[in-house]
């Protein structure tokens, strides 16, 4: 039974297969109206999100099947001290595919051992969130019609920021894309997600400058600094508002330049930016859903 814990689980053609049909089904919604009929979807959420479980149960729910779930462990019988294993064993007597979201690293890998049903990894701690590289690959592949030869600026947190390990670990895949990582020395990009790109000679520079790289990117992929991952409270406090990207900022930078971000957001994207049509982040939220819609498919009908 194949699960999506990493976006790795799937291969190039697949991904490219999603895009195409989550392509489609935001053109031709109806087409797909009762492709999932009968079926349930559970959205097992430890931990707090808005775009990611809302775009699952609208997914299912567009699709013709329904949900269940929970928003907060505290909601779970988690609290009362059951294991992952179990509840995912308890909930897959009751759904045919399974979203999770947890704060431990490596949470959606146990889930997925755990049951026979598919498992979606909807976020792991720190380390990756497949789905929502869906969403930024279908939103690129709509802005730029390629997902190969481009600059890519990732900035902010690049070190709890589970969205952007997923990215880079995706576009490793894909011809001739270049990489500027943007953040202060605390937030760096993990050397386990560098060495992807050490191990397959793909060219990286590590900076802290926006307004002096900016004017070299294709794409700028603007990353919240993760205040639920730090241990210091001081050292986040310092950090936090080390990149807001404004008008003044974008005044070198190219003119189909595509500025994504994975929300939610605080500080980081000023609002004065919104009706850029430049700001591809709310299509981003847009397409969330129907690249979901795509993957349900995919993993019901396997
Ligand atoms: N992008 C994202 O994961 O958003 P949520 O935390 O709101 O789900």
């Amino acid at each position: 039974m194949r699960n999506l814990i990493d976006i790795t689980d799937l291969s190039v053609d697949e991904i490219n297969d999603l895009i195409k049909v989550g392509e489609d089904i935001k053109k031709n919604k109806a087409k797909y109206a009762e492709k999932c009929k009968g079926k349930q979807l559970a959205t097992l959420f430890f931990e707090p999100s808005t775009r990611t479980r809302l775009s699952f149960e609208s997914a299912m729910l567009s699709l013709g099947g329904n949900t269940l779930g929970f928003s907060s462990a505290q909601s779970s019988s988690t609290v009362k001290g059951e294991s992952i294993a179990d509840t995912i064993r308890t909930v897959s007597s009751y759904v045919d595919i399974i979203a999770m979201r947890h704060p431990q690293e490596g949470a959606a890998t146990i889930a997925a051992t755990s049951t026979k049903v598919p498992v979606i990894n909807a976020g792991d701690g720190t380390n990756r969130h497949p789905t929502q590289t869906l969403t930024d690959l279908m939103t690129i592949k709509e802005a730029k019609g390629k997902l190969s030869n481009f600059c890519i600026g990732m900035c902010g947190d690049l070190k709890y920021g589970r969205t952007v390990h997923s990215l880079v670990e995706a576009l490793s895949r894909y011809e001739n894309i270049k990489y500027v990582f943007i953040s202060p020395k605390e937030l760096k990009m993990p050397e386990e997600v560098l060495n992807i790109l050490k191990q397959k000679n793909i060219e990286y520079t590590e900076v802290e400058s926006i307004e002096e790289n900016i004017l070299n990117l294709d794409i700028l992929y603007m990353t919240r600094v993760q205040k639920e991952r730090f241990k210091d409270e001081k050292q986040y406090e310092r950090l936090k508002d080390v990149y807001i990207l404004d008008k003044e900022k974008l005044k070198n930078a190219k003119k189909d330049l595509v500025i994504l971000h994975p929300l939610p957001r605080v500080n980081e994207i000023a609002e004065e930016i919104d009706n850029d049509p430049r700001a591809c982040y709310f299509k981003q939220v847009e397409n969330g859903k129907y690249i979901r819609m795509a993957l349900i498919l995919k993993l019901l009908n396997q």
